[in-house]
C-alpha cells in the first residue's frame, strides 16, 4: 500500500484558520464534510490516518477524540506527552508519516498552521481539500498560500449560521514537458 497524502483545511477569505487555539467559526456542514472525507476509504478493511499538531489535538473536545474510524497521530516535541491508548505520538513529521501500517489507506494532514507549513516544506502532497469560508473572521493562525502546482476543482457549497462556504479540491497538476526533438526531427525542421 502506498498511501496518498492529503491536506484538509477550512480557511476564511484572508486564509485565517483559527483564533486562541480554537476554530474561529461554528460550521456543522463543514465538520460533516471533514468527517466524511477523512473517514472514507475505497475498501472497508482499511482506515485512513490523520496527522495533527499537539495544539490541534487539544482543540478536539475530549468526548470526540481520538477521531473515530481513523488512526490518530499527534506531533509534539514533548516526549512525556500523554495520549489515550491507540493514539500514536510522533516527535517529528517524518516519524508521523512512518506511523502507517498495512491497514492505512490514505494520510490526511488535519492541521494546525505549523503542521501545514511543515508539510508544504518537507513532504509530497497529493491533494488539498480546502473549504473557502466566504467571510473574514478574526484569526491568529493562517493557512499557507497554495502553490501554483495545484489546480482547484469546486466540489460544492454550504451555509451555516448565515456564513457561506465552498468546498474545493486542489489536485496536483501533471507536469507536461515539451517533447524532446530527436536529431531527425531537428534536421527536418531545418530543411523547412
Ligand atoms: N480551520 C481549520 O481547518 C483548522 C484545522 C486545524 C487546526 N486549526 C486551528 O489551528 C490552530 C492551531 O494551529 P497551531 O499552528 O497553533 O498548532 P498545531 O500546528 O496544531 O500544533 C503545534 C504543536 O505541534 C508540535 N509541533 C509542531 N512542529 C513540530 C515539529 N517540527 N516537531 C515536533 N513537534 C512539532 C508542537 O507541539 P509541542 O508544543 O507539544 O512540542 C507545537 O506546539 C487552532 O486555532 C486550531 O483551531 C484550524
Amino acid at each position: 500500500m502506498n498511501p496518498k497524502i492529503y491536506l484538509i483545511v477550512a480557511a476564511d477569505i484572508k486564509g485565517g484558520i483559527g483564533l486562541g487555539n480554537k476554530l474561529a467559526w461554528d460550521l456543522p456542514g463543514d465538520m460533516k464534510f471533514f468527517q466524511k472525507t477523512t473517514i472514507h476509504t475505497e475498501n472497508i478493511q482499511f482506515r485512513n490516518m490523520v496527522i495533527m499538531g499537539r495544539k490541534t489535538w487539544e482543540t478536539i473536545p475530549e468526548a470526540h477524540r481520538p477521531l473515530k474510524g481513523r488512526k490518530n497521530v499527534v506531533i509534539t516535541k514533548n516526549k512525556d506527552y500523554k495520549v489515550p491508548k491507540g493514539v500514536v505520538l510522533a516527535h517529528s513529521l517524518e516519524e508521523a508519516m512512518k506511523s502507517t501500517d498495512e491497514r492505512v489507506a490514505d494520510i490526511f494532514i488535519i492541521g494546525g498552521a505549523s503542521i501545514y507549513e511543515l508539510v508544504f516544506k518537507k513532504s509530497r502532497i497529493d491533494g488539498i481539500y480546502l473549504t473557502k469560508v466566504k467571510k473574514e473572521f478574526k484569526c491568529d493562525r493562517f493557512f499557507p498560500k497554495i502553490p501554483r502546482a495545484f489546480a482547484p476543482e469546486r466540489l460544492g457549497e454550504g451555509e451555516d449560521n448565515g456564513v457561506r462556504y465552498e468546498f474545493f479540491y486542489y489536485k496536483k497538476k501533471k507536469i507536461t514537458r515539451p517533447a524532446r526533438s530527436t536529431k531527425a526531427t531537428k534536421r527536418s525542421k531545418r530543411r523547412r
